[in-house]
């Protein structure tokens, strides 16, 4: 049989699985799941398509999703974010994935369109920060003859359109068609959960969606304890910078800022903060941060990091002013968060993969991270199997949802239920060795909760 998969070294395969082994020891939400549904296999039937980052941490996901019943197809949602020996051994056990660390472009769009490729087509998507789901929407918009929506980064956005023109040509009918039969999609993103939304207020989403990012045990978990390890894993791994004394500037104070800006600060670096939003500006004071405006201090500081899923928060003009061996990098989903696009006339030398110097037209130079994407995963490996593990656990649930009861849900954006959120961080506790006090019946009748929980109202923050 012709081989089904694209990795770098198969032969690294026998050091992914060492490392798939540690892993499972410390994703114990997957685990609990293997053992809870693997001989009932819900997910009998499912076909999934995933587009998220390949490494360890996702090898466990897809080996639990297989061990659930599912056929799996994976490519990576990074071009940088891949790591090759857990694409090796997942490709060796059999799963067919699509992902090389350093992939090109056009690469990735093609490895994506490769992970559709199931004989009977694909019926859901596991995607992170939506370009799966969006492929099969421009796609099935072209087959219609209709306008294809703005995709951010313009330069991404030629190569998406060759890619869909290429399918296009090779199989008529092809995006509509998948489209037809996808049940459902679960989101693992901020980012990729906005454009969600914002296709469904178009009228644009024609199959459910779960936002798993907005699961308690997600996004206050993996988006800020996990960048709370993986930033200064990132930036010490790229630049071995001594990190202690310098000053650090977080842009944005949302999950990830907070992540972002205690990575700094436990390592020792002077942060400073800037926000648009006036609740996490007092938030970011009130938690011991300077809260200032980067022109204030892009001249000053050494390391630079944008934490905001927005566009542009470093501009040319910023990098121009920044003082010479500036670190400047992007923990957010895309690498349009940095105007890198507008470095490209400038004397760029590389000093290892995905670490660039650049020299401006002073004759500074600035260290600039994965090519301005998120550099956790770039320069580093991702967050640690724990915290994924909450992530993941919600993943899985979100698809056994779409797929033994997506059709009780109509076309939107749902979130997972409180009692699955609880059941998620439950499933953590013993491997840290926490204890959970149990509420007396007189005591959860006064709080007005069940004993059992939820333990907490819909509205309530965390
Ligand atoms: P969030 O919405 O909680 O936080 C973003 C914050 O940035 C908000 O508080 C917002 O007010 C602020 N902001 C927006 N524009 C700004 C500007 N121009 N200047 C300063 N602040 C600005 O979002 P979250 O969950 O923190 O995610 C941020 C990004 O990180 C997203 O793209 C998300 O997909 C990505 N992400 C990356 C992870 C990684 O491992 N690298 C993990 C989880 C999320």
């Amino acid at each position: 049989m012709a081989k089904d998969y694209i990795v770098k070294d198969i032969s690294l395969a026998a050091y992914g699985r060492k490392e798939l082994d540690i892993a499972e020891t410390e994703m114990p939400g997957l685990m609990a799941l293997r053992k809870e549904y693997g001989e009932a296999k819900p997910l009998k039937g499912a076909r999934i398509v995933g587009s998220l980052h390949m490494t360890i941490q996702t090898a466990v996901l897809i080996e639990t999703l297989v061990d659930l019943g599912a056929d799996v197809r994976w490519a990576s949602c990074n071009v940088f974010s891949t790591q090759d020996h857990a694409a090796a051994a997942i490709a060796e056990g059999g799963t067919p994935v699509f992902a090389i660390k350093g992939q090109s472009l056009e690469e990735h769009w093609d490895y994506l369109d490769k992970s559709f490729m199931f004989e009977d087509g694909p019926n859901l998507i596991l995607d992170d920060g939506g370009d799966a789901t969006l492929y099969i929407l421009l796609g099935a918009r072209a087959e219609a003859g209709e306008d294809i929506i703005p995709v951010p980064g313009s330069e991404e956005e030629e190569v998406i359109k060759a890619q869909i023109a290429k399918r296009m040509k090779a199989s008529p009918g092809w995006f509509t068609r998948v489209r037809d039969q996808i049940k459902g999609v679960s989101e693992e993103t901020t980012t990729g959960v906005h454009r969600l939304y914002d296709l469904h207020k178009k009228g644009l989403l024609p199959f459910p969606a779960i936002n798993v990012n907005d699961s308690v045990t997600k996004s206050k978990f993996d988006n800020k304890y996990g960048c709370k390890e993986s930033l200064v894993d990132g930036i010490r791994r790229a630049t071995d910078t001594m990190m202690a004394g310098k000053v650090a500037v977080v842009m944005g104070y949302g999950d990830v800022g907070k992540g972002s800006a205690a990575s700094l600060r436990g390592a020792g670096a002077r942060v400073k903060v800037t926000e648009v939003d006036p609740i996490c500006a007092l938030q970011a004071a009130m938690d011991g941060f300077e809260v200032t405006t980067l022109e204030d201090v892009v001249e000053s500081a050494d390391i630079f990091i944008t934490t905001t899923g927005n566009k542009d928060v470093i501009r040319i003009e910023h990098m121009r002013a920044m003082k010479d061996m500036a670190i400047v990098g992007n923990i957010g989903h895309f690498d349009n968060e940095i105007q890198v696009a507008s470095l490209k006339n400038h004397k760029w030398t590389n000093i290892k993969d995905q670490v660039d110097m650049i020299e401006m037209p002073s004759g500074n130079r600035i260290i600039l991270l994965s090519e301005g994407r998120l550099l956790n995963l770039g320069n580093a490996t991702g967050h640690p199997s724990f915290v994924m593990s909450a992530s993941f656990t919600n993943q899985v649930l979100a698809q056994i949802e779409l797929w033994t009861k997506g059709d009780q849900y109509g076309n939107g954006v749902y979130v997972l239920p409180k009692h699955l959120d609880e059941k998620v961080a439950r499933l953590h506790l013993d491997r840290i060795g926490v204890k959970l006090t149990e509420l007396k019946p007189d005591q959860a009748e006064y709080i007005g909760v069940s004993p059992e929980g939820p333990f907490k109202p819909e509205h309530y923050r965390y």
